[in-house]
């Protein structure tokens, strides 16, 4: 069993003070009634809570969508640089959250931070071909021969083929939407490269059935609703 205000705030979504408030204030609801208090004690596996009749993902796992900004270590630790985990209110870090694969340092957007190991295993997992989004700022325009040797499978320089990936070339092709099922080294950047073009700026859009949300700020997160829980676990 867990304190009222210690789970709430373990979303991350308000601090303590801001969840004392809510219960004041009576949004907040413990299986249909509001909560008595914030030191109220919850299971965080069955108990239902609701904030302002939405229902919490708090039971369980955690799962944290995060807009990961360029210059961020997709990693759990680091003696000198700044990781992802950083960016996470120290509720939420202690949690023991990991990120469902990796962007560069300097690649930016959707990344999903979980504890449970079994849906990451799955989203990560190469015989299920979990599509992931990328948008892509070039230096060389990218157009339809590139579009049919993306889709034919990219040869690296090192000559590792990749799988079939979509390649959406947007207005004079400086820009693109990339659509990968694998996830090698560099892979993006790679594949351009192959093609002449330098990748400036990469942004992960969209992971599985789970999209970024452009209302957080490079930086911010939130945690996924139960409703985006259950799609990227039922598609995969
Ligand atoms: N491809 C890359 O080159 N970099 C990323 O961060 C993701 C995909």
């Amino acid at each position: 069993m867990e304190r009222l205000d210690k789970l709430l705030a373990g979303t991350g979504r308000w601090s303590r003070r801001e969840v004392r408030t809510l219960v004041k204030e009576g949004r907040v609801l413990v299986d249909g009634l509001p909560a008595a208090g914030v030191e109220q004690k919850v299971d965080p596996a069955a108990s239902r809570v609701q904030v302002d009749r939405e229902a919490l993902a708090v039971g369980g796992f955690t799962y944290v969508m995060l807009h990961k900004p360029r210059g961020v270590l997709s990693a759990t630790e680091d003696y000198r640089q700044q990781t992802v985990l950083d960016l996470l209110s120290p509720d939420l870090k202690r949690k023991g959250l990991f990120p469902v694969g990796r962007l560069d340092k300097d690649s930016e957007g959707l990344l999903l931070l979980t504890d449970d190991g079994d849906l990451a295993h799955r989203l990560l997992s190469p015989k299920r071909h979990v599509s992931k989004v990328y948008r892509v700022w070039l230096d060389r325009p990218l157009g339809g021969a590139d579009q049919a040797a993306f889709a034919a499978g990219i040869v690296l320089a090192d000559g590792t083929r990749c799988r079939p990936a979509g390649l959406k070339p947007l207005g004079d092709g400086r820009e693109a939407l990339v659509t990968l099922h694998e996830g090698k080294f560099h892979q993006i950047k790679r594949m351009c490269a192959s093609r002449g073009s330098a990748v400036c700026r990469l942004k992960r859009i969209s992971m599985g059935a789970l999209t970024l949300d452009e209302t957080l700020e490079p930086g911010a997160y939130r945690l996924l609703t139960g409703e985006e829980v259950a799609k990227i676990g039922e598609k995969i």
